[in-house]
């Protein structure tokens, strides 16, 4: 019987790889390189090029404490390092494997998330900024430092949907909307390739988490994921496909299940999918140990098992789980796995490492010099403040509390209260690589450097990040009482989000909102800014404190940035690309949710409606909600045409005006919703949007282009149609404030 199961699983694989062997396109003299190595290459030097360590100095997963991998290096065993950085180090090992009897050099892969020596914002910032000019300039400096300090490789960018914030990884991607996640993704992925793989300062992206791994249930890291093959086609799955169309060089699989299949060991995702119907020509690195999990998973029997599985799937490169090290040659020589597969997994890692260049120069990242000029360069400061200051997201501004007026003459203290007020490594945020002498400004130092010589600025940290104690009150309370504006620095501290950081509990940690709600019950001007890698719930606050900023992790420049927004340097422009609940019994909350056959109109609860008895259906602060110094006047939406055929156009135009009295940004959604469909059809869904700049009473006229593929989903065959029928379409400056309405039809 296993044998019969075996040889069937070996023939649609057959069939799928027929479709996913690799035709990558290389120079004619790289391509004749590529195939004369392979000729010589024996069976384990084949397998020790789809074999990945880690390196010693950063562990970004369980370490298996074994063998001694110089000598495998040495011996030709080992394909890609993880973990090492700086030119120095990153030479040393190169040195190692061109001691190997082909000399075939590493790659060298690094979590470069946001940032390699200068951190930048977490992703899910750079998202609420809604600036993919500025996102691809955060990820193009990164891979120039990161280049510098001989990376070849980042695994990133994460492009996961989320709609679960209690799942601590939220913040390594784009937030919930699948559209807005595909800009993000494909500006990213640029950003990390430059001008593509070979040239100067681009290093190799890696989209992951392939798939859907941000639908744990329960939010639980690792967690299973279940859903109909339509959800994960329209929803999780476009952010990789436009990953692939950016030229992403690799891909990661993901540590979940999916619908019953771990997805290492997931033929329909990598070879069906990613380098069937994508065609993908890159190669596919396993997440840490996953292919050994499979095992915990119930998935494989052992470690054989496990490899040969990870193997017909299309996993091509094994994070140190050392399945395909231990046992790839023997599944080669009993035949249960194709020799093709072997070699196609080793043809598309050999491919990268000429794309990348490194077979002219193994040393060509190693470059100490560069290294200390990109490193220090001041130009990357000054990016890191400028996304960060776009990345804060203004959530409330009652009785004119923000701005700060320094000239005023009534502020001559300001206290600055908190438990952030004064951390540095917590502005890094997860997934920030920390050096010792690179700076990170606070927020006391960002404010403290913008206050004129006349005001003075007081602290108190008033309570810990978490913890019970309220002993620090009476001190905090009696700082704010001296001082004629407050500032709140709370929230999260950095190991509170990431990977293996999910919260069942998202509410402010410990006693904050507590501190919080006794500082605003003084009566003076307060401000609370909210730090931290998801969304989070302050209801009290949200409800009684004057003014509230959401800062998330803003990176090197965190005080810095904070301090243009509060005193208005620069006016705040961020928008949420995430949904804040209200409470955890509303998780998922997001907002392209369909209507029901009993929706709730408006927010109060009826009977026999979709509704909580307790609560209402709305986020607190919901998806592309974000406020500004100024206010803007919507008006004039025109349509070029009444309707449009499957092949034509329309524009949509609206004039947007600055009514208020400070220049400032807004972000202009377009929203469009199907209203009758084949199957049911979200109630609005994001597919367009312009960041538009004006001058007090300036006004502009935007134009947005509607197509039929805007309006295309998967019907219940799976097809991409869009169907003919009426549509509604929304101008708005959030998901819940459309301001301009109309509809037309799809002939
Ligand atoms: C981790 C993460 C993955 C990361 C990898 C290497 O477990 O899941 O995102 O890139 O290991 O650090």
């Amino acid at each position: 019987m296993k044998q019969l199961t075996f040889k069937l699983v070996a023939l649609i694989l057959f069939f799928l790889i027929g479709n996913s062997v690799v035709q990558a396109q290389l120079s004619k003299d790289n391509e004749k390189q590529l195939n004369e190595l392979m000729s010589k290459m024996t069976l384990d030097e084949k397998i020790g090029q789809l074999n990945q360590y880690t390196g010693d100095y950063l562990a970004t997963g369980p370490v298996v404490q074994d063998g001694e991998k110089v000598n495998q290096i040495m011996q030709g065993k080992v394909g890609s390092m993880l973990n090492i950085k700086g030119s120095a180090d990153t030479r040393t090992y190169q040195e190692f494997a061109l001691k190997s009897r082909l000399k075939i050099p590493l790659l060298f892969g690094l979590d470069v998330i946001h940032g390699y020596y200068t951190t930048f914002p977490i992703p899910l910032a750079e998202a609420a900024s809604w600036d993919l000019e500025a996102i691809e300039k955060s990820a193009r400096i990164s891979a120039t430092e990161a280049a510098a300090g001989g990376i070849h490789w980042t695994f990133a960018p994460m492009v996961d949907i989320a709609r679960d914030p209690r799942w601590g990884r939220v913040l390594e991607g784009a937030g919930e909307d699948t559209w807005y996640a595909t800009k993000v993704a494909f500006a990213r992925v640029h950003g990390f390739q430059g001008k593509g793989l070979g040239t100067p300062n681009a290093i190799m992206a890696c989209a992951k988490h392939f798939a859907a791994y941000g639908a744990a249930v329960g939010g639980r890291d690792y967690n299973s994921v279940d859903m109909s093959e339509r959800m994960l086609r329209e929803t999780y799955l476009p952010p990789f496909k436009a990953c692939v169309d950016a030229g992403c060089a690799t891909f990661m699989n993901s540590f979940n299940d999916l619908n019953g299949v771990p997805a290492t060991g997931n033929a329909f995702l990598q070879r069906k999918i990613l380098k069937g119907e994508w065609d993908f020509q890159g190669f596919v690195v396993s997440d840490w140990g996953s292919m050994g999990e499979m095992i915990a998973h119930g998935f494989a029997s052992n470690g054989n098992d496990a490899a040969m599985k990870s193997m017909l799937a299309g996993s091509d490169m094994d994070m140190e789980s050392r399945v395909f090290t231990n046992e790839l040659k023997k599944l080669i020589e009993e035949g249960k796995v194709p020799m093709e597969l072997l070699d196609d997994a080793v043809r598309r890692v050999l491919t990268k490492k000429f794309e990348m260049g490194l077979f002219d120069d193994p040393f060509r990242f190693c470059t100490p010099d560069v290294e200390k000029k990109e490193l220090s360069n001041p130009a990357h400061r000054t990016a890191a403040r400028d996304v960060a200051k776009k990345s804060i997201v203004l959530l409330k501004n009652e009785k004119q509390t923000l701005p700060i007026n320094l000239e005023s003459k009534e502020i001559k203290t300001i206290a600055l209260i908190g438990p952030l007020a004064q951390s540095e490594y917590d502005m890094l945020g997860a997934w920030s690589i920390s050096w010792p002498d690179s700076e990170i400004v606070s927020y006391e130092e960002g404010i403290r450097a913008r206050l004129p010589k006349n005001i003075q600025l007081v602290i108190a940290k008033g309570c810990e990040i978490n913890g019970i104690s309220t002993a620090g009150f009476a001190e905090a309370i009696e700082v704010a009482k001296k001082a004629d504006i407050v500032l709140l620095a709370i929230g999260e501290s950095i190991d509170m989000s990431g990977e293996a950081k999910s919260r069942s509990n998202i509410h402010l940690p410990g006693v904050q909102e507590q501190l919080a709600i006794e500082i605003t019950k003084l009566g003076k001007p307060t401000v609370a800014m909210i730090s931290g890698g998801r969304p989070m719930i302050f209801n009290d606050i949200a409800d009684q404190t004057p003014a509230i900023l959401y800062t998330w992790w803003l990176g090197s420049e965190a005080g810095n940035a904070v301090a243009e927004v509060l005193f208005g340097d620069y006016n705040p422009s961020g928008k949420l690309p995430i949904s804040f609940p209200r409470d955890e019994g509303q998780i998922p909350v997001y907002y392209n949710y369909f209507n029901t056959g009993r929706p709730l109109n408006g927010d109060d609860y009826e009977i026999y409606k979709s509704a909580y008895i307790d609560m209402s259906n709305k986020a607190k602060f919901p998806f592309g909600y974000g406020l500004s110094y100024t206010s803007f006047e919507y008006s004039n939406l025109q349509l070029s045409a009444p309707s449009l055929s499957q092949s034509g156009t329309i524009t949509v135009s609206c004039s947007i005006k600055n009514i208020g009295n400070k220049a400032g940004e807004e972000v202009v959604q377009l929203y469009l919703r199907d209203r009758v469909g084949s199957v049911v059809r979200p109630m609005k869904e994001l597919k367009g949007f312009q960041k538009v700049m004006l001058q007090v009473g300036e006004s502009k006229t935007l134009t947005f282009e509607i197509n039929s593929e805007k309006l295309s989903f998967y019907n219940i065959e799976l097809n991409w149609v869009a169907e003919p029928g009426m549509f509604d379409v929304m101008l708005g400056s959030s998901s819940e404030d459309i301001r301009l309405r109309s509809e037309f039809e799809l002939k």
